[in-house]
């Protein structure tokens, strides 16, 4: 890691205002810049940057930080790779390998395996087109499964071959140990210091990442001959390569540059959907999909998700997996179930050479909206002959359409879980209603998001946040918080905002002011850095600085002492906290003698 200051230094040579708007188109507006937020969908601007702090915080979604995080996220860049692509951006050199070695070593080793895995591809495409009779075997099995040499070459299919170190030979001057990093070869644990290829004999998929760098492979199985190897074989996590952060294809997608992006589960989908002019898929490497995942989509300008599972237990799991992280990211999400009116396909593959490209046009214009799959998926569930299934589904029914912000889409998905439980309407809205209940003034925030998951009263959340941001701002009132000892750090509820009055009392006492762009870079986490950020945001003029002081530490703690009493069971104890509650809040936080 970088010393502190470099990072400062970089990140002052990088004004936020100007590296956002080569992304954003920013406007002006109350002291702010505002623009429409790359991090989520939405029509009007809630994206907003305060040139003054050098933070950006969406009132959208929550997203919030100094440039750095800013950079990492939109570009999905890591920190270190942030930095140095700041630093590039206005010539700044970094320190040389004697300051930091290691994150120097780091960067050449991800470039050396990003090279070794680059080799490897060409190996492995070149033995494919070889005359070896394992290699012409390949390409039958491939065309029999309808892969022309189109996709052949558009996807870089090779195939690894069958000696033990076919890649490790091809690649004389490379270090094995390099190649144990770069995932393509194992050492021998009989015998340390003999290495073996990762991959022997199998189909191989490269996987190419957003930049075009082949970051791994996935490598089929051939032979059918009873042995219990798995049928794909991953790269395993490397410096390079994490699965849950890839997604098969992407690289094709991004330029395919559509709203609309089709996921899948498998290598083969892929080829088979591209084949079929839908070049505007991905594959989930045989795992969950993960937020990282949906960061990526967004990267690429997706706004609708189509997720096309297989259409087992295990797919539908996957979808109803994956439907809140979509829907939290700001996508619209759409599930299609290839198995449907007995297809007899159970992926997308299977479907295409089944009914061909226009059925799959059909069905995939047909494709459902999230929701009324979650519906349909419950109705299956019930069994609506009886009133007991009746009301049980139209329990479920209604936790689900209680996800949705729009009154209209509620009305519309109410009227026809009434219609196929004969429940009037209005007996079901009651009880979204009642489901939605104390969150009723969030309706209009997006769901799901990690920031705003808390149950926590906005009025109450205003105030520390308001708090917090007076007393970072003015030391007065820090120092006369602090003093009063009204609120203790530990009281703010959550470890961000313990920090962040820690911070405000300590700076206050030492007489120091750091800007809110290095505070926020104390916090490590994306989600911690968020939150401060919003901190930051909620600063305002107060005309009487001590009254709002004393207004939101009142409001704070009357709802701590509320929580504190709600615990208690003993009439005694309540009467005493009660007691006590009058003469904590005819307190009175004074500023003027200190
Ligand atoms: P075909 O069987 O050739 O049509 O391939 P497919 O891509 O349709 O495979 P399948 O439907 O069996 O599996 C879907 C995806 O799950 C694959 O593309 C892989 O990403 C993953 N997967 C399947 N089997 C394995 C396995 O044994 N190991 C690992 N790591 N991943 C697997
Ligand atoms: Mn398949």
């Amino acid at each position: 890691m970088y010393p502190q200051e470099i990072i400062s230094d970089v990140r002052a040579l990088n004004d936020i205002l100007d590296v956002v708007s080569t992304y954003v188109q920013m406007q002006p507006r109350s002291g702010n810049h505002f623009g429409r937020c790359p991090f989520h969908q939405e029509k009007t601007p809630s994206f907003s940057v305060n040139q003054d702090k050098q933070i950006f915080y969406c009132f959208g979604c929550g997203a919030g930080g100094n440039v750095l995080n800013f950079v990492m996220r939109i570009e999905n860049m890591d920190f270190l790779t942030a930095l140095k692509f700041l630093a590039d951006r206005v010539n700044f050199t970094l320190p040389d390998k004697k300051n930091n070695p290691s994150a120097v070593r780091q960067a050449a080793q991800r470039e050396l395996s990003a090279e070794l895995n680059k080799k490897a591809a060409l190996f492995y495409y070149e033995y494919l087109h070889s005359e070896n009779d394992d290699a012409m075997d390949t390409r039958d099995y491939l065309e029999a499964r309808g892969v022309d040499a189109k996709l052949i070459k558009r996807f870089g299919l090779g195939l690894s071959p069958p000696e033990w170190d076919g890649l490790i030979k091809h690649i004389p001057d490379a270090n094995p140990a390099d190649l144990v990093r770069a995932g393509l070869a194992t050492e021998s644990k009989k015998k340390p210091g003999q290495y073996y290829d990762r991959f022997r004999e199998r189909l191989m998929f490269p996987i190419i990442d957003n930049r075009g760098r082949v970051v791994g492979f996935g490598g089929r199985i051939l032979k059918t001959s009873g042995e219990k190897e798995a049928k794909y074989l991953n790269t395993p996590e490397t410096n390079l390569f994490f699965k849950s952060k890839q997604l098969y294809g992407i690289n094709i997608a991004r330029k395919a540059k559509s709203p609309e992006i089709i996921i899948v589960e498998g290598y083969m989908d892929v080829l088979a959907l591209n084949k079929a002019g839908f070049a505007n898929t991905v594959g989930v490497l045989g795992t969950a999909l993960t937020e990282s995942h949906v960061m990526l989509l967004k990267q690429i300008n997706c706004k609708t998700a189509v997720l096309v599972l297989d259409s087992d237990a295990a797919g539908i799991k996957a979808a109803l997996r994956a439907i809140p992280l979509l829907v939290a990211g700001g996508l619209k999400v759409k599930v299609l179930d290839v198995s449907a009116n007995d297809s007899g396909a159970k992926d997308p593959d299977e479907f295409l050479q089944k009914h061909g490209r226009l059925a799959f046009t059909k069905v995939l214009a047909e494709a459902k909206n999230h929701i009324t799959f979650q519906l349909w998926l419950e109705k299956n569930n019930h069994d609506l002959s009886t009133t007991e299934g009746r009301i049980d589904f139209t329990t479920e029914a209604a936790k689900i359409i209680a996800t949705l912000s729009s009154d209209i889409e509620t009305d519309a998905h109410v009227k026809e879980i009434a219609q196929a439980t004969d429940i009037s309407p209005a007996a079901i809205q009651g009880e979204i209603n009642k489901l939605k209940g104390t969150s009723s003034k969030e309706i209009n925030l997006p769901r799901n998001l990690p920031l705003l998951r808390k149950t926590e009263d906005r009025g109450l959340r205003d105030a520390k946040k308001g708090l917090l941001s007076l007393v970072l701002a003015d030391s007065h009132a820090a120092k006369a918080l602090n003093k009063s000892g009204f609120i203790a750090p530990d009281e703010m509820g959550g470890h961000v905002y313990e920090k962040l009055l820690t911070l405000a009392f300590e700076n206050a006492e030492n007489n120091i002011k750091p800007a809110p762009a290095d505070i926020i870079s104390y916090f490590e986490e994306a989600e911690e850095q968020q939150q401060v950020a919003e901190v930051f945001f909620t600063s305002q003029q107060y005309s009487d600085v001590e009254k709002a002081l004393n207004d939101m530490a009142q409001i704070v703690k009357k709802a701590l002492i509320k929580s504190k009493m709600m615990q208690l069971t003993d009439l005694e104890a309540i009467k005493h906290m009660q007691i006590q509650e009058k003469s904590l809040l005819q307190q009175y936080i004074s500023m003027s003698d200190g």
